[in-house]
């Protein structure tokens, strides 16, 4: 597949079903006039879902449907249709729901669907290295272990996935690296995303794992630096290199748009991904390129001014990719996008960040709270998403 920016791929069938869903039963805002032209209508947005959402009623065989379909890729059985049917009353109702929810976790098809959810999130899989990547999140989802680990795990980061037995085997990664970082030492990510300056690496990282797109760090208050826009980015403006401060790349041009506002922090974090080649095995030196006359070889410098630290955010400094998992792993915006992208995906929503498919904080805080106090367990966050009164009322 060639594809000028993977960054901006999808599959096709995972969208047109995302789109399908939306328009369907899964969208409780569905009943509308059809008419949502500015000024149509004096209530505010948020009393118009409030009564939406409290107008909702449970119906069991409705979330049967839909949970059997995203878990295990397949409509419910007939039984299992009749026994939630036939269960009696809500409370009694609930109790066989949530137990085919728990039996359809278990089931090889749900292994296949997690490799799938994990390609689409990651952009990237179908072949043996591309796959590796999402191979492991899903191996650490159907285990039921933390999230921390996709960013921490120094061993058997490289599984490889047999989809007619759902089984995982698990295998290291062989790209010259010494110590392992889940999938930010990934081979095929960093071959993925290979770019000039390293800066595709730090977007994937970026989009997948925190959920917006650049910019990253916004302060309340921007400084007007007599440029096109404000500078929005919290770090000292001098903290990234210019062409003031020995850079190739001017960083600090504020003529058409402030590039400091992302690439304050994008800077700090590019290093880190700089030694990999375009095969994604490290190398003891600088592999990426600089978009200049000639293509030359990135220098630190063109990154960062000299003593400016590594870092994946500003006060959370990061020597290593190691240490990048670390602080990534203790980011609850991070926790809280792992949330929101099962939410969206229980949903039928695109992807978070294409399709701007936001989850508001307030409305997953208990989720990502539960999530964040079983230390991060993917299984865990699932059920809970699949059986929370979001997912159960229509
Ligand atoms: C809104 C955020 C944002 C702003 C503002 C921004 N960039 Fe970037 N820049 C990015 C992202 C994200 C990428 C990585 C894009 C990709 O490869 O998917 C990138 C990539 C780059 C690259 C590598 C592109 C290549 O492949 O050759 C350079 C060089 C660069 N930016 C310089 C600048 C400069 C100079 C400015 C200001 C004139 C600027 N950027 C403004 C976000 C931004």
């Amino acid at each position: 597949m060639i594809e000028e920016n993977p960054m901006r791929t999808t599959s096709t069938l995972a969208r047109t079903l995302a789109v399908a869903l939306l328009a369907g039963a899964a969208c409780t805002g569905g009943t509308s006039t059809g008419d949502d032209s500015v000024g149509d209508d004096d209530d505010t947005p948020v009393d118009e879902w409030d009564q939406k959402l409290a107008e909702r009623e449970y119906d069991y065989s409705a979330a049967l449907r839909i949970a059997s379909l995203r878990l295990t890729g397949k409509l419910p059985s007939l039984a299992e249709v009749k026994a939630v049917a036939d269960a009696g009353d809500l409370a009694a109702q609930k109790v066989v729901y949530e137990s085919f929810v728990r039996n359809y976790l278990e089931t090889p098809e749900f292994s296949v669907q997690m490799v799938g959810f994990w390609r689409d999130t990651f952009k990237m899989g179908e072949s043996a290295m591309l796959d590796t990547a999402p191979v492991f999140a899903a191996q650490l989802t159907v285990e039921n272990r933390s999230l921390s680990e996709l960013f921490t795990a120094t061993a058997g980061t490289c599984p490889t996935f047999n989809p007619a037995t759902g089984e995982f085997t698990a295998a290291d990664c062989d790209n010259g690296v010494t110590t392992h970082a889940g999938v930010l030492t990934n081979p095929g990510v960093q071959a993925h995303f290979f770019s000039n300056m390293a800066f595709r690496r730090v977007r994937w990282v970026q989009e997948a794992f925190a959920c917006t797109a650049f910019p990253a760090e916004l302060m309340e208050t921007g400084v007007d630096l007599g440029g096109a826009q404000a500078y929005t980015a919290p770090w000292p403006f001098e903290s990234i290199a210019g062409a003031s401060n020995g850079g190739t790349v001017d960083f600090h041009d504020t003529s058409a748009v402030v590039c400091a506002n992302c690439h304050a922090t994008m800077n700090h974090l590019a290093p880190l991904f700089a030694n990999f080649d375009d095969a994604g095995e490290l190398q003891t030196t600088i592999q990426v390129k600089t978009p200049n006359d000639g293509a030359p070889d990135a220098k630190l410098s063109d990154w960062l001014p000299a003593g400016e630290a590594t870092a994946w955010r500003l006060g959370v400094p990061a020597a290593d990719l190691p240490a990048l998992g670390r602080a990534m792993a203790a980011d609850p915006k991070v926790a809280e996008c792992a949330v929101a992208r099962f939410w969206d995906w229980a949903l039928g929503k695109g992807d978070i960040v294409d399709t701007l498919a936001l989850v508001p904080s307030e409305v997953i805080a208990a989720n990502v709270a539960a999530f964040q106090a079983s230390g991060g367990t993917l299984q865990d966050a699932i059920f809970a998403v699949y059986t929370s009164d979001d997912f159960v009322k229509f």
